[in-house]
């Protein structure tokens, strides 16, 4: 799949235009970005990163990484995904990284998501879906979305967000009403970010393969 990758990555250098400040988001798909974002560097602003292991990358690159709170609102946002339904609604956060990944879409005009055809699903679910949690609310949270949604919380034990928060991964969902899901779980106290993006959703997904597919 890591062609796959590849080949979305590339295709998403098509909606960069010149003097554009970038977001980017975090995974292995995103690093296929970055590495491309490198060759025409010249022609950038620079970069918005939503991880330390995005901002690591971007900087060896000699890409000059930017913070939200000076640049404002973005003309574009390139990011992976771990699940991909017809509506262009994701699940995101397999890389723990998924509340400043949220931030940046919320303040992009344009959010590409690049993904390889693993990631397409008819329902999202399959995957576990990550929420991010405030540290001694784990457990609280946890019993409320069992209770909620009757997916089964598993702690991300071993992980700590770049925010020094918690990750639980939901899983058993068939989420046939992201929107609903989404809005729902964030009205748990204690939960920074559900993986959900369905309000923001992504405006295009490119699907990696020859040739890569634009929806
Ligand atoms: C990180 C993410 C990633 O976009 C998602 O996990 C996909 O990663 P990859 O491109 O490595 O398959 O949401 O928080």
């Amino acid at each position: 799949m890591s062609e796959a990758k590849r080949l979305a990555a590339e295709k998403a250098i098509e909606f960069v235009d010149n003097g554009m400040v970038v977001g980017v988001g975090t995974g292995s798909t995103v690093a296929y970005f970055i590495d491309a974002l490198a060759r025409i560097q010249d022609r950038i602003a620079g970069a918005v990163s939503s991880s330390e292991q995005s901002t690591a990358r971007l900087k060896q690159h000699g890409i000059e990484v930017l913070d939200l709170n000076h640049t404002g609102n973005l003309s574009l946002y390139v990011d992976g995904a771990d699940e991909c339904d017809p509506g262009k609604c994701l699940i995101k956060g397999g890389g723990a990284a998924l509340t400043r990944e949220k931030i940046i879409a919320e303040a992009s005009e344009k959010f590409v998501c690049i993904v390889d055809p693993s990631k397409q699903v008819p329902v999202l679910g399959r995957f576990p879906l990550p929420v991010e949690v405030i540290p001694m609310a784990r457990s609280l949270v946890a019993r409320e979305i069992l209770a909620r949604t009757g997916g089964q919380p598993v702690w991300r034990d071993g992980t700590v967000t770049d925010n020094g928060n918690l990750i639980l991964d939901v899983h058993h969902l068939s989420i046939t009403d992201p929107v609903a899901v989404e809005r729902d779980l964030n009205q748990i106290p204690g939960v920074v970010t559900v993986g959900l993006f369905a309000r923001r959703r992504a405006d295009v997904v490119i699907v990696g393969g020859e040739p890569p597919q634009v929806l």
